[in-house]
């Protein structure tokens, strides 16, 4: 049997995973044509899936969704069946989706009213209704909409909708805004429900006592590991959409509270050699310097350490693969910052200390540094940047100024910085000392001696898979795997296996077009594999491994790279899915 939904109108969208074609938006046209065209979207979902559940191997059901510039054509959809011996299992099809139309009608009636005489909800009310048991709300502006059956309809995928679930649509729409067009919002209003209440429509202030009071608002689609410091990661279905992270969902690890500085009376204290001046540079000074831009991904050393403490308890925050992200960065390099200062390469053995404006109840700073080599090697390309993805830095990555250590782990990247000064040794600070060190499995909070390892600086090789969801569902037929690999030291990456079979078998993946310059592949590559899903297959065991060009390789397994505190998670990633048959 095959029903044929035809339509006129092309929003020019990506299609629909529910319907397999393309997915259109209702007619521009007159607001009834547009009502009805989405009545029987929705009824066509919906009957899509309970046809789903009728399915069996006698009967099958495929519903084309065509689309055609063809403007003489009629307005409405049409709807052609064909049958095959199961004429019967034809008129409950019909039956199915004419009951629920009729359903949704009196739906989209009592949408209508709300509209006349709009209910009133809470945002905590909004917020408990964020999962298809609870259905779907959204805000947009002062106006709360149930998107329940638009879910398995939006364009960009179910996921991407519901990241919003029970919160505001804005925050997503800044950041694709190709949903700002007036006929999407025809479509929303179709959904509207109410209003929220008139003390919601403001956020709501925050307490003045709180230590975190001032820190900044955060994009919703992060997804918090720790509220006070503020850490977080962005979803690894948004992580790999671009290959520039966008600013508001760049991964965020606060040790301290956010500090608010003053760009004008910022001032950027350059320690100098004895007998020299200190510099103390205004913004305006840095700017002064030559202005230099690279595309460098940071990458923190906890990233993935759920996959270790899934093995033996670690100590330290949950991230899962996305404490890592890629931005393009511009500012002065601290070579020719360091050269005005009056500092050569004297001392190989001398460090670069930083240290940054935020600080604990005791006044004492965040801190770390890197060696003097590095930071005057023209070549390491380290930045005091300002500049990110060619905006100001926003105040969760460093406002006004911070460090960017290419192919280096996050830690050394201090953010708000205030003092940089060279010392004949490594920063006292805690997290240069006392964290972000390796150390064997076998090492335990009684036995460990911080300074028997050194700190972490270039990373290894790492990658990860960002689709599909671990735990998800894949269609029968071919699978699209997609993630991210990174190298650290400016090692590029060469090659990533995929295995759909836990590990047997192996085919390389499609890597990303994006320049790698020699011994400087400062940020990472995204990858994709597109393959067919072995006949029969009930469920996949996707697994992924990267090559750089050293030919370092990941570790298969977690248990020998183990260590108390987390860090250095690079085993094979490996994502568990079943087969929809
Ligand atoms: N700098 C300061 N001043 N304070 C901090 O807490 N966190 C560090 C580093 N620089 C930190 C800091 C760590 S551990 C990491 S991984 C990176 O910043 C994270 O940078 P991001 O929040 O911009 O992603």
């Amino acid at each position: 049997m095959v029903l044929q939904l035809q339509q006129r109108h092309s929003a020019g969208l990506a299609p629909s995973p529910a319907v397999s074609g393309r997915w259109t938006g209702p007619s521009r046209g007159p607001q009834t044509g547009s009502a009805t065209m989405l009545l029987l979207h929705r009824a066509v979902a919906l009957g899509l899936r309970q046809t789903c559940r009728l399915k069996s191997t006698h009967s099958r059901l495929c519903i084309q969704a065509c689309s055609t510039n063809d403007s003489s054509q009629h307005q409405c959809p049409s709807l052609a069946f064909s049958t095959d011996n199961s004429s019967t299992r034809g008129w409950r099809v019909m039956g199915t989706l004419l009951g629920l139309g009729a359903v949704l009608a009196y739906h989209d009636r009592r949408c209508r009213a709300a509209q006349k005489s709009p209910h009133i909800y809470t945002r905590e009310e909004v917020k408990s209704h964020s999962s298809p048991e609870t259905r779907i709300w959204v805000t947009l502006g002062s106006e709360v909409f149930d998107v329940t059956e638009f879910v398995d309809l939006h364009p960009g995928g179910p996921s991407k909708l519901m990241l919003a679930a029970g919160g505001p649509l804005e925050p997503f729409w800044a950041l694709y805004a190709v949903h700002n067009q007036s006929h999407i919002r025809e479509i929303l209003a179709q959904y509207k429900i109410g209003e929220l209440s008139p003390e919601d429509k403001m956020p709501s202030t925050l307490k003045t006592s709180d230590p975190y009071a001032d820190d900044p608002i955060r994009h919703p689609a992060l997804k918090v590991n720790s509220q006070r410091p503020f850490n977080a990661e962005p979803p690894p279905e948004l992580l790999t959409e671009t290959y520039i992270t966008p600013n508001p969902i760049f991964f965020t690890r606060n040790h301290l509270p956010v500090p608010n500085l003053d760009p004008d009376t910022y001032r950027l204290h350059i320690v100098g050699p004895p007998g020299r001046k200190p510099l103390s540079l205004s913004l305006d000074d840095l700017h002064q310097f030559p202005k230099h831009e690279i595309t460098v991904t940071l990458q923190c050393a906890g990233n993935r350490r759920s996959e270790m403490s899934q093995l033996k308890e670690v100590r330290g925050l949950e991230w899962r693969t996305g404490a890592i992200s890629t931005a393009r960065w511009a500012g002065a390099r601290l070579c020719d910052v360091l050269a005005k200062a009056g500092h050569q390469l004297c001392e190989t053995e001398a460090h670069v200390c930083f240290e940054g404006l935020d600080s604990d109840p005791t006044g004492t700073a965040y801190g770390a540094s890197i060696p003097l080599a590095r930071a005057l090697d023209p070549e390491a390309e380290v930045l005091l940047a300002y500049e990110m993805n060619g905006q100001p830095l926003p105040r969760d990555h460093g406002f006004p100024v911070r460090v960017v250590v290419p192919g280096v782990v996050g830690a050394r990247h201090v953010k708000w910085l205030g003092k940089v000064s060279v010392e004949p040794e490594e920063s006292h600070s805690h997290w240069q000392r006392r964290d972000y060190k390796g150390f064997c499995p076998s090492v335990d909070w009684d036995s460990v001696d911080f300074d028997s390892s050194p700190s972490i600086q270039e990373l290894p090789v790492q990658s990860a898979i960002t689709e599909p969801k671990d735990g998800g569902m894949v269609e029968a037929g071919e699978v699209t795997v997609k993630g991210y690999a990174w190298s650290g030291g400016g090692r590029a990456v060469i090659r990533v296996d995929v295995s759909l079979d836990g590990g047997l078998t192996w085919q390389v993946a499609e890597l990303d077009r994006e320049e790698q310059r020699p011994r400087k592949a400062w940020a990472w590559r995204l990858w994709q594999l597109q393959a067919p899903v072995p006949p029969g297959k009930k469920e996949l065991n996707i697994v992924c491994k990267a090559v750089d060009d050293s030919y370092n390789v990941q570790p298969d397994t977690v248990a020998p790279i183990w260590n108390l505190r987390g860090v250095l998670s690079n085993a094979w990633h490996r994502v568990h899915v079943r087969v929809a048959s």
